[in-house]
């Protein structure tokens, strides 16, 4: 409970236990929590639609790499880690780029999926290992952790960047008038960019709902500086409607 300036106290939101909702989600429906197309759901995989979804995978890491390379014509980097790596979509491409990728995800039933997919010369677990990357890759993930367990999860990521090493790191920041009766997130809505705050009725929804957050940019900003992720740069996502930026950038201390 939180105490208010007139004493009386006010109930504090229950923070949303989403490590039990991928669960749930990677126990059901592992791919279609990752990528929402009804195509990629349980019942109606096919090795044609399983080859489709991982080909998304390599075309976002070969978008990231060009990024990176047009930026930092050295980029090269030897090892990968991926941050939220779902069922290893973006991990196997990883592997094959680097030759070392370690992919990290809060939910057993994902990483079982992950181990099945992707080959030898990549390892999971659900905690950071204690190592250094040249290459730290988050997409579609911090977006469904709660800021106030996003913000030390990202200083934590950074702190095994390698010194020279990128950052490929997706958030989302806010969602539009489309959105205005979503629960979790700032709204921002019409021409003058009214901001609504709508944060309150995420208790009530069922184990396994797919809960979006959003970021401050600043505390993003402040986190990589001082990582020393010194030189970024954003680019716009849009997931129909909840908007956000995919951060690309490098450690230069
Ligand atoms: C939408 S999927 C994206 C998977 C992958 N990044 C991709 O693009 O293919 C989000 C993933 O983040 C994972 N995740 C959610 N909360 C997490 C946390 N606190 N720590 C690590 N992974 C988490 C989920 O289990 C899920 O596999």
């Amino acid at each position: 409970m939180l105490k208010t300036l007139f004493g009386r106290t006010a109930a504090k939101a229950t923070p949303r236990d989403t490590d039990a909702d991928w669960e749930e989600i990677g126990r059901t429906n592992p791919y279609y929590g990752v990528l929402t197309d009804p195509r990629f759901k349980s019942d109606r995989l096919t090795d044609e639609v399983l080859a489709d979804f991982f080909r998304s995978g390599e075309y976002a890491v070969e978008h990231e790499v060009s990024r990176l390379k047009g930026r930092y014509p050295d980029f090269e980097p030897k090892s990968a880690l991926d941050f939220g790596c779902g069922v290893g979509r973006l991990t196997r491409a990883l592997a094959a780029r680097t030759g070392d990728a370690f992919g990290v995800d809060i939910s057993e039933s994902m990483l079982a999926e992950a181990r099945r997919n992707v080959p030898t010369s990549a390892a999971f677990g659900r905690e950071l290992p204690d190592r250094a990357f040249d290459w730290i890759v988050s997409l579609i993930v911090f977006q469904h952790i709660p800021p106030e367990r996003g913000y030390p999860l990202l200083k934590a990521l950074l702190a095994r960047l390698a010194p020279g090493g990128f950052v490929t790191l997706q958030f989302a920041l806010y969602r539009d008038a489309r959105h205005a009766s979503v629960p979790g997130g700032r709204i921002v809505m019409g021409d003058d960019f009214t901001t609504v705050s709508n944060v309150g009725a995420l208790r009530d929804l069922s184990k396994g709902e797919m809960v979006m957050f959003d970021y401050d940019l600043t505390v993003i900003a402040a986190i990589l500086f001082a990582a020393g992720v010194t030189d970024i740069d954003l680019s716009h996502t849009d997931h129909g409607g909840f908007h956000g930026a995919s951060i690309h950038g490098r450690r230069f201390i």
